[in-house]
């Protein structure tokens, strides 16, 4: 018979303990534990999936076996996989409601050909889930549909089944009777997500599980839901505009700095493998204050559009506000430009926003930031065939940056004649094989008399 005791929690780190503390002692965080009631079960209640032995194996006789990778049919989840998806291991997809985590994964499921999904929703009725496949169009005999919750059914169902893929719709709906508190409570994600794992591992069947965010952005749960799995995958985008982005946070089978690129439609995600030209407004007249940057994002170029409105502050404090852009590292901007160039910034509005709803965290774009706030400040338009990438230092001095010649080639690739880049970033790069104009420069000044 299992028994039931009281155990807190750390909503942070999944740290427990026998009474409530304020501050946790392993991570240090305050006022996050939860009480929760769990029912510790006897050694035979455990499940089935626990009792796989297993045996150690030299590592050179382990066989890696070259058709590891499934291809799942999207240029772009593939590239955010590193490859594909790998067998056995568990996929954490986490979004804000509503951003589109389970189109995308109804529309992968119903996408790949020649293998067997099991696509489960705790969420969702059968009746909802054919709605949104109709809505996506696509036909797929080969896509089994669950609505199930508990783990131990899920996991009967699959051995019947056998897929070679399954989807879960969402780990904040699964709950296992080893557990007494209810579904999507600290315990119960960590101890679903343990079996899941369990379960892919030994089974060599990848699960592709969606997770809930929380207000302030995290996956809701306990931190160690994102050490268990292999792989976490964030689906972000603003709501009002129609991209999305997959974003890799967590790969152990690939790297973190890929990103894959949709967009909504009616119909579902369409991926967008030439992301430039959206990113690009389309525009007749050149305005002022309007900059493009050659970034970098994994291994991906992409040319983003940079805007900036300089005002007279109406007000004493004048406001400061940036849109995909880190706000703290503008005002250094703002500082690095008033010290090293002279322009009186300290009086003035400054709003910056990056085309597209897009946020970016590449340093390259830093003189295109700096570029947009001298060509609003001054009202000078920056010609439409010229582009940007350098990274700027405090002493007003640009920075090399990486990937330079994939930041040429797409430039070139689209279109543009000139590209702005930091002189140190032309070492060992054999110019010759660019017809773009590449104008080389190495302080704030450079950009300020390349625009005036
Ligand atoms: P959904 O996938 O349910 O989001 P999540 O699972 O992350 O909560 O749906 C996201 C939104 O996308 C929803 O408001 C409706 C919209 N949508 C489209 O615009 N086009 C489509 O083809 C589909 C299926 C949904
Ligand atoms: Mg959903």
């Amino acid at each position: 018979m299992a028994k039931s005791k009281t155990i807190y929690f750390c909503r942070n780190c999944g740290h427990q303990s026998g009474k409530w503390i304020g501050k946790c002692p392993a991570c240090g965080e305050w006022n996050t534990f939860e009480e929760e009631v769990i029912s510790k079960p006897s050694a035979k209640d455990a499940g089935n999936i626990d009792k796989i032995i297993t045996i150690p194996v030299a590592v050179q006789d382990v066989t890696s076996d070259t058709e590891k990778r499934i291809d799942t049919k999207s240029i772009e989840l593939n590239r955010v996989l590193g490859g594909g998806l790998v067998k056995g291991s568990v996929v954490l997809f986490g979004g804000e409601p509503g951003i589109g985590k389970s189109t995308l994964l109804l529309q992968v499921a119903l996408n790949i050909v020649g293998k067997k999904i099991l696509y489960i929703s705790g969420e969702e009725s059968h009746q909802q889930i054919k709605m949104r496949a109709d809505r996506i169009g696509i036909n797929n005999d080969q896509c089994y549909l669950l609505n199930e919750t508990f783990t131990d059914n899920i996991f009967n169902h699959a051995k019947e089944v056998t897929p070679d893929i399954i989807v879960i719709d969402s780990i904040q709906t699964l709950y296992t009777d080893l557990i007494d508190s209810s579904p999507g409570s600290i315990s119960q994600i960590r101890e679903t997500a343990s079996q899941l794992q369990r379960y892919a591992k030994s089974t060599n069947i990848p699960v592709l599980l969606i997770g809930h965010i929380t207000k302030d952005g995290q996956l809701a749960g306990p931190k160690v839901l994102e050490h268990m799995v292999d792989t976490v995958l964030q689906f972000e985008g603003d709501r009002h505009y129609g991209f999305r982005i997959l974003r890799s946070v967590k790969n152990r089978f690939g790297s973190t700095s890929e990103l894959g690129i949709y967009e909504m439609q009616s119909n579902g995600l369409r991926e967008v493998t030439n992301p430039s030209e959206i990113l690009l407004s389309q525009r007749d007249e050149i305005a002022s204050g309007v900059a493009i940057a050659a970034m970098v994002e994994g291994q991906r170029p992409l040319l983003i559009e940079t805007q900036a409105l300089i005002g007279t502050a109406a007000y004493g404090t004048p406001q400061r506000s940036s849109t995909g852009f880190d706000l703290r590292r503008l005002n250094m901007m703002l500082a690095v430009i008033e010290k090293r160039s002279g322009f009186k910034l300290s009086t003035k509005d400054v709003f910056l926003n990056i085309a597209g709803g897009l946020k970016v965290d590449d340093p390259a774009i830093d003189i295109a930031v700096v570029a947009a706030i001298i060509s609003s400040l001054e009202d000078v338009a920056i010609p439409a065939n010229i582009c940007f990438a350098g990274e700027i230092g405090l002493s007003g001095e640009i920075r090399a940056v990486s990937h330079v010649e994939n930041r040429i080639s797409e430039a070139e690739k689209l279109g543009f004649e000139k590209i702005v880049l930091s002189k140190y970033s032309l070492k060992n790069i054999n110019l010759k094989r660019f017809t773009i104009e590449v104008i080389p420069v190495s302080k704030i000044m450079d950009v300020v008399d390349l625009l005036l």
